[in-house]
């Protein structure tokens, strides 16, 4: 029977974590799960319940209180929190400016990261995050931790802000990302850091589908068929 491996991916903002996985699910028909996606979550309802995204009791109690979904559609993915669809409102620069402090806490994590494993339990899924090699899917089959300059990263938000017609601007975005880097990176509860048995790819200078077609290849080698 065909292998149904479970696919790690981390790394830092803007390195195109999502979009990869995103494309390499729907090659392997696996289930893709956006764990950012479920921090911005929080952060939205955080935001809408006026919760101080420093208050790690208060937002627990409230991601006690809350559903979040990820329901797959032909564009990717959407979000809906108790419900309702929250896919564009989790990307606002309001929400990018609270997540990191939001995630930072321990009892949230520790929900976050149960769900995760519950999402991910049956295997044949890609994961992508900041801890998911290390703490969400320590034993996933493959491990990738995806890299790219900061200037590159920042010139991919940018790009893909125009073309949604989005304001942007290039430097405050390189600024916004190395800062949320290192406090990621910082953070006391699982911070952003390679697992010792990923693979760090570097992406600073490869097409979306060179990417793709470097982790399929991984995958391929571990059993599956792609
Ligand atoms: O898409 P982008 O790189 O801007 O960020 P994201 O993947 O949506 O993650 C948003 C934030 O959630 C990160 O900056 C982290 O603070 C937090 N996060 C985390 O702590 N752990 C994860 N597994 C995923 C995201
Ligand atoms: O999920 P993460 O924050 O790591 O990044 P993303 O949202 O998947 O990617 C950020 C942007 O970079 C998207 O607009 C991708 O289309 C683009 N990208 C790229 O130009 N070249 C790559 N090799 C990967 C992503």
């Amino acid at each position: 029977m065909e292998k149904k491996l479970s696919i790690a991916i981390d790394g830092p903002a803007a390195a195109g974590k999502s979009t990869v996985a995103k494309i390499i699910a729907k090659k392997l028909s696996y289930i893709y799960i956006d764990t950012g996606a479920m921090y911005r979550a929080l952060t939205y309802k955080a935001l809408q319940q006026n919760v101080d995204p420093n208050d790690e009791q208060a937002l627990f109690s409230l991601l006690m209180d809350t559903d979040i979904a990820l329901k797959n559609n032909e564009a990717g993915q959407d979000v809906l929190v108790d419900g309702e669809v929250v896919s564009n409102a989790v990307r606002t620069p309001e929400v990018t400016k609270n997540v990191s402090a939001v995630a930072q806490h321990k009892l949230v994590r520790e929900e976050m990261v149960r769900r995760q494993q519950l999402l991910s339990e049956q295997g044949g899924v890609v994961m992508d995050g900041r801890d998911i090699g290390t703490h969400v899917m320590p034993n996933a089959e493959v491990k990738i931790f995806m890299l790219a300059s900061v200037d590159e990263r920042a010139k991919r938000r940018h790009d893909e802000n125009l073309l949604k017609g989005f304001e942007s601007n290039l430097e405050e975005l390189k600024q916004e990302i190395a800062a949320r880097d290192k406090f990621d990176s910082e953070r006391e509860v699982s911070p952003l850091k390679k697992a010792d048995d990923a693979l760090e790819l570097d992406t600073t200078s490869l097409a979306i589908e060179e990417v793709v077609d470097a982790i399929v290849r991984i995958a391929q080698e571990k059993g599956v068929h792609g």
